[in-house]
């Protein structure tokens, strides 16, 4: 391996999600392994700028593998998306001779990672968001833990909507992504699941939906909507007041975010983190790191953030077709 950079710094940026911890442990403990140092940023670039750097050790990571959040704390910083904050930025890694820089977070995160990038500082991108929507990777660090979170809440909102034969609207998180609702649609046996990417504003649809199933006999009605949709309770009124069936809406909220990381999340943030390091000691830079067809990948930054991505036609017909 080529000698690449002496000393890795690590942050984590923008919304925290489950198994950030883990990936921090595995640069960490990868770095090390590599024979580098490692200094931790805290608060993400606001850490940056007001210089909030400690050096890391193997065993200032011992015991963080199974816990949710993040140690290093994140943050969004309006700040570092000026050319100001971005050189001061670039000036602080020069002070504390941090030569390489591993950020988990999501795609705004990696704009920042890709300014860095330019003005010197060798950085590479861990894919960090409960949202799954970053487009050069089919697998992001929380996903997973925030799924089965969002499915075992909605299971229990189901119970009582059941038992009170109501209808209930229950609103996930993911920004402008429909994928957590899209997965908990499916996941939960919802009647109806509202993707920001799909849907057409057609409420007459799932007034219609819902007034045949209660003909057929069906007690209860779910709907899952996506953040991006929103106004779940205004939805909740209307729906009650066109159905006549009572109708209640449940906002999930940070609950998605927290939580101990399940299995998948910490095995896929350590062998991501370990793999930023790597790519670190071998010289690479303004790369982000993605996981494809049952391997790990690395990305020009450029490339990553220009390529899109969409819902599955297939899923999307499927989730479609089995919520009758
Ligand atoms: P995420 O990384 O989860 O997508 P944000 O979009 O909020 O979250 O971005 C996190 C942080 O990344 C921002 O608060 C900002 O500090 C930095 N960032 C976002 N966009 C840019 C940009 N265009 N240039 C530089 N830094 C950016
Ligand atoms: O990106 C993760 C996420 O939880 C989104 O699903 C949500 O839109 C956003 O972060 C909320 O961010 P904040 O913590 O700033 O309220």
């Amino acid at each position: 391996m080529a000698d690449g950079v002496n000393t890795i710094g690590v942050l984590t940026s923008g919304g925290d999600a489950p198994g950030m911890n883990a990936a921090i442990r595995a640069v960490v403990r990868k770095a090390i392994a590599n024979g580098k140092k490692v200094k931790g940023i805290t608060k993400g670039y606001n850490g940056l700028l007001n210089e909030e750097i400690i050096d890391m050790q193997a065993s200032d990571v011992s015991d963080i593998i199974q816990r949710g959040g993040t140690i290093l704390k994140t943050a969004r910083c309006e700040e570092f998306k000026t050319k100001e904050g971005q050189e001061r930025g670039a000036e602080v890694c020069r002070k504390h001779g941090i030569d390489g820089l591993v950020v988990i977070g999501g795609d705004g995160s990696y704009r920042g990672a890709q300014k860095l990038a330019a003005l010197g500082i060798n950085t590479i991108g861990v894919p960090g968001t409960i949202d799954l929507d970053i487009a050069c990777t089919e697998y992001t660090i929380g996903f997973d833990t925030a799924v089965n979170t969002a499915m075992q809440a909605i299971d229990k909102v189901r119970d009582t909507s059941t038992s009170h034969e109501r209808c209930s609207i229950i609103e996930v998180m993911g920004r402008n992504a429909g994928y957590i609702a899209l997965w908990c649609g499916i996941a939960n046996g919802a009647e109806n699941i509202l993707l920001p990417e799909k849907y057409e504003f057609n409420e007459q649809e799932i007034i219609n939906n819902i007034i045949a199933n209660r003909k057929r006999g069906k007690k209860h009605h779910i709907i899952i909507n996506a953040e991006g949709i929103g106004h779940s309770t205004s939805m909740a009124r209307r729906i009650e007041a066109a159905t006549g069936v009572e109708t209640r809406a449940t906002i999930l909220g940070y609950m998605q975010r927290g939580g101990s990381p399940t299995c998948k999340d910490r095995v896929y943030a350590s062998m991501m983190g370990a793999y930023s390091a790597d790519l670190l000691c071998s010289g690479k830079s303004n790369r982000v790191v993605g996981y494809m067809k049952g391997g790990y990948v690395d990305f020009d930054i450029d490339e990553a953030l220009a390529m899109q991505k969409g819902i599955d036609e297939y899923q999307f017909e499927v989730s479609r077709q089995l919520s009758i």
